[in-house]
């Protein structure tokens, strides 16, 4: 079995400068979901059709992870879905006359792998197997012609169907499974006198009843799975149906969603028991929750690993970190890549860190920024405080031990070591080591002037 997906057009009622196929639904390119569907069917070779943005999409896919290589196929010329499939022959079997060809749209991205299995069965040297959706929204779509005896004799793109033709509720969601050999002798007699002058692929369906090969239809009703993407309201419209089934997911799970609606996954998400997630939170990328987590409202989290019983406070930005147990985060704090927060920490509001390893029980709860830094455990940053890691050219680390008190708005100057139970006295700036159990106060002492006259206001 190969797998052709096409994936050429411009998609010109999307309004955009990028390739239709490379929209996101769920934060991944349609493209990247029909990929990852038809892999799932361990095909010999999958074929991309690409055209309009080719350069585009191939440099997109570099960094997404694949288990067979596409085959990527031109179409410079978008001649329509025919054309487009006739691209790709030169590099399929043919000579294996039982060789079933999967023809998918690049826009079409909640196919799921088991229809495609039942498809695939229908398909062998004789038979050509399509798949059908009974609609109450047919417009648009290619309607499926059956006759007397209730057989598929022919599919009508709406354009150029009769008043009568139009009814039809039954339409062609456009994949197919079609024998590879009979596939190479169709699609060189298709013709394009039609209305938008185009190879339409699906005109192999007649000539296939012609020939009296089979044609079977396997019919489903759920559109959505099927629905393609023309414009941004059906862009739209498939991203929510996608979210409404992602978050069920979540909820037969036993997570707690206090509103579908307001939960966005662009990723994979495992959670734990009796997590709870609070109104409008994004999670992307590869996000891990623990049990009794509490994702507060507003809450973004990108490719982290959260332990049980972590808080995470309204507001708070999460990216590329991981959070130990019982760790309590913002409000309104921004965890950047390469945070490590150890079981009982707290990182307050308007803390921001980076590249920061917190050891077990230490705080920094309000106003502080924290990167390319190690602390131990039970320190305590005070408000205001913050590392200057950065010298204008290079970045620098420091290193806490543990029970480090750092007072508030102080400033530690990169590289700097601050060894066991330090102590640095409110508004210093710390440019030295400062030893283990020592005061280190590096502050102007305070003068006062007696008797000190407040300026008038002049008349
Ligand atoms: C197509 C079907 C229609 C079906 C509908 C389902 C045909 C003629 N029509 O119509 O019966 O109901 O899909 O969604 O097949 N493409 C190329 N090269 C081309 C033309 C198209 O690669 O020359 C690609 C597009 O990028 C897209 C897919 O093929 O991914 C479908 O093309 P589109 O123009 O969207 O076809 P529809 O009008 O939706
Ligand atoms: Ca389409």
């Amino acid at each position: 079995m190969e797998v052709v997906i096409l994936a050429a057009g411009k998609g010109t009622r999307m309004h955009s400068a990028h390739p239709k196929v490379m929209h996101d639904i769920g934060g991944k390119p349609m493209l990247a979901h029909v990929v990852a569907t038809a892999q799932r069917l361990q095909p010999e070779k999958v074929h991309v059709v690409v055209g309009f943005g080719a350069e585009t999409i191939k440099l997109a896919f570099e960094s997404f992870p694949l288990q067979v290589a596409i085959n990527w196929v031109s179409q410079s010329e978008q001649l329509g879905t025919g054309h487009a499939v006739q691209q790709a022959l030169p590099q399929i079997d043919v000579g294996a006359a039982d060789n079933p060809v999967l023809v998918l749209f690049g826009d079409v991205p909640l196919i799921k792998a088991g229809t495609l299995q039942a498809v695939l069965t229908h398909c062998n040297r004789d038979s050509v197997s399509l798949l059908t959706v009974n609609t109450q929204k047919p417009e648009g779509l290619g309607r499926i012609i059956r006759n007397d005896e209730n057989q598929v004799t022919a599919i009508i793109e709406e354009r150029d169907a009769s008043a009568e033709q139009k009814q039809i509720k039954e339409v062609n969601s456009g994949i197919m499974a079609i024998p590879a050999a009979r596939l190479e002798r169709w699609l060189g007699s298709l013709q394009n006198n039609n209305d938008q002058q185009e190879y339409y692929l699906t005109d192999i369906v007649s000539m296939a009843a012609q020939e009296g090969c089979n044609i079977n239809a396997s019919v489903i009703d759920d559109d959505m799975e099927v629905m393609g993407v023309n414009d941004k309201h059906q862009l739209a419209l498939l991203e929510r149906h996608y979210q409404m089934t992602t978050v069920e997911k979540l909820l037969s799970e036993g997570v707690t969603v206090r509103d579908p609606a307001r939960l966005d996954i662009r990723g994979d998400v495992s959670c734990g028991k009796d997590t709870i997630i609070d109104c409008n939170v994004i999670l992307e990328g590869s996000v891990s929750l623990g049990s009794n987590v509490e994702i507060g409202a507003n809450a973004v989290i990108k490719d982290s690993v959260l332990g049980d019983g972590v808080k995470v406070l309204p507001g708070t930005q999460i990216e590329g970190s991981t959070i130990g147990n019982g760790a309590s985060i913002g409000p309104m704090a921004r965890l950047r890549p390469g945070t490590e927060l150890g079981e009982e920490t707290k990182i307050g509001n308007f803390v921001e860190t980076k590249n920061a390893k917190i050891g077990k029980g230490s705080k920094a709860s309000h106003l502080a920024y924290l990167g390319d830094v190690e602390l131990g455990e039970n320190c305590n940053i005070g408000a205001g405080a913050i590392v200057c890691n950065y010298d204008g050219v290079n970045k620098h680390k420091t290193t806490l031990g543990d029970n480090v008190f750092v007072g508030s708005n102080s400033v530690l100057v990169a590289p700097v070591v601050l060894e066991d139970n330090a102590f640095v006295a409110a508004g210093s700036a710390i440019n030295s080591a400062v030893p283990a159990d020592s005061l280190a106060v590096a502050r102007s002492k305070q003068r006062n002037i007696s008797g000190w006259k407040r300026p008038a206001k002049n008349k």
